[in-house]
């Protein structure tokens, strides 16, 4: 086997462009249970920007706005609305992964920048993906501060309890009709990923639309990206209402594991999130379907929990609405037993009902 030239050690952030990065960040204070990091603005030097750093477990969102009015965040904001820009990738040698990504065909928007403070010294690169969309390869063994040079640490002061989200389990990129297996060749050369999966609009379709999907792993399979493109439908799918009101490529969800799914959607619901409502109907058949399971098939249909298994193990999964009132961004909820898949026996009972949602909003 070819040695892997991108070796990745994992999430190491996922950058936000919000409209208001102070509101944005109560909200995953109070709501999802984020812990407040750090933070930069106008009281730490920055002119131009205020950023908010947020944690869960192994979660790290950032959430930043613009504090002037021509200025690339806010006219990407008032493009998009919020959304995620720049997804992090943490490496040991962040002038190795640029030269590889660079060397393969990467567009490179950011070449390697070191920055320092008392705390010691982050290394970061940036390239472009699909849309506005950027990854950032950041290298911060040489650092010990709470996030990045230009940070200040944030007192918390009773931040709400935690939801039990623990670490990012892929992130799932949308693009137009044509362009998925551009990107999952792009994976392959630039980043050196594998396709995992593969599954066409015979595998996920309905009535009235229909998607495909390629699922792209890093070499040790800690990184995962499906990437979606519409397929011919009768009416407007899912995706395409996305790239419709994001007006362009971008993520569509990111997906974050729990140990405890029921203790998390409980504590979710608890606090106003609202989720896709599957039909009745999902749960008639379901055991019979799945099996035997360690958790309470009442408590799941009460919860509106999915499930599906494969030959590996079993998956529990839920999917939020949109969080902002654009239908683009949303979060699903996954928790993992041996399972690496992505729910594909959840697809059709999931576009059911993603569709009565989009002709609620007129959409389809
Ligand atoms: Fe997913």
């Amino acid at each position: 086997m070819s040695s892997d030239f991108m070796p990745l050690r994992g999430w190491d952030h996922i950058e936000f462009y919000v409209g208001n990065a102070k509101q944005s960040a109560h909200f995953y204070d109070k709501v999802f249970g984020f812990r407040p990091v750090a933070k930069l603005g106008l009281e730490t030097g920055s002119r131009d920007r205020a950023s908010y750093v947020m944690a869960q477990g192994n979660i790290r969102f950032v959430f930043t706005s613009a504090l002037r009015p021509d200025h690339e965040i806010a006219r990407h904001c008032a493009l998009r609305g919020d959304g995620v820009k720049c997804i992090a990738l943490e490496v040991n040698d962040c002038e190795a992964a640029l030269r590889e990504a660079k060397s393969r065909g990467a567009t490179v928007l950011q070449p390697v920048q070191a920055q320092e403070d008392a705390h010691g010294t982050i290394r970061s690169g940036v390239i472009k993906y699909a849309g506005d969309t950027v990854f950032k390869f950041v290298e911060r063994k040489d650092y010990r501060g709470a996030f990045m040079p230009g940070f200040a640490p944030i007192e918390a002061r009773g931040a709400a309890a935690p939801t039990g989200l623990a670490a990012v389990d892929h992130i799932v990129t949308n693009v137009y009709l044509g362009e998925m297996d551009y990107w999952a060749r792009w994976f392959e050369r630039v980043m050196g990923f594998s396709q995992l999966t593969h599954f066409t609009d015979k595998d996920i379709s309905t009535e009235y639309s229909a998607l495909m999907s390629k699922v792209m792993e890093n070499g040790s399979g800690k990184v995962k990206f499906p990437i979606n493109e519409p397929a011919e439908g009768r009416r407007k799918s899912q995706i395409d209402e996305y790239l419709d009101f994001y007006c362009g490529p971008g993520v569509q969800h990111v997906a974050m594991n729990t140990k405890d799914i029921c203790k998390t959607v409980r504590a979710l619901r608890e606090r106003d999130i609202d989720f896709l409502r599957v039909p009745d109907t999902y749960y008639e058949d379901l055991e019979q379907r799945v099996g035997k399971i360690d958790e309470d098939y009442a408590e799941l249909r009460e919860l509106g929990i999915l499930v599906d298994r494969d030959e590996d193990g079993y998956l529990l999964q839920i999917f939020t609405q949109p969080i902002q009132d654009r239908p683009t961004l949303f979060f699903e909820v996954i928790e993992r037993h041996g399972c690496r898949g992505f729910g594909q026996g959840n697809f059709k009972a999931l576009f059911v009902s993603l569709e009565r949602e989009q002709a609620r909003r007129g959409n389809l």
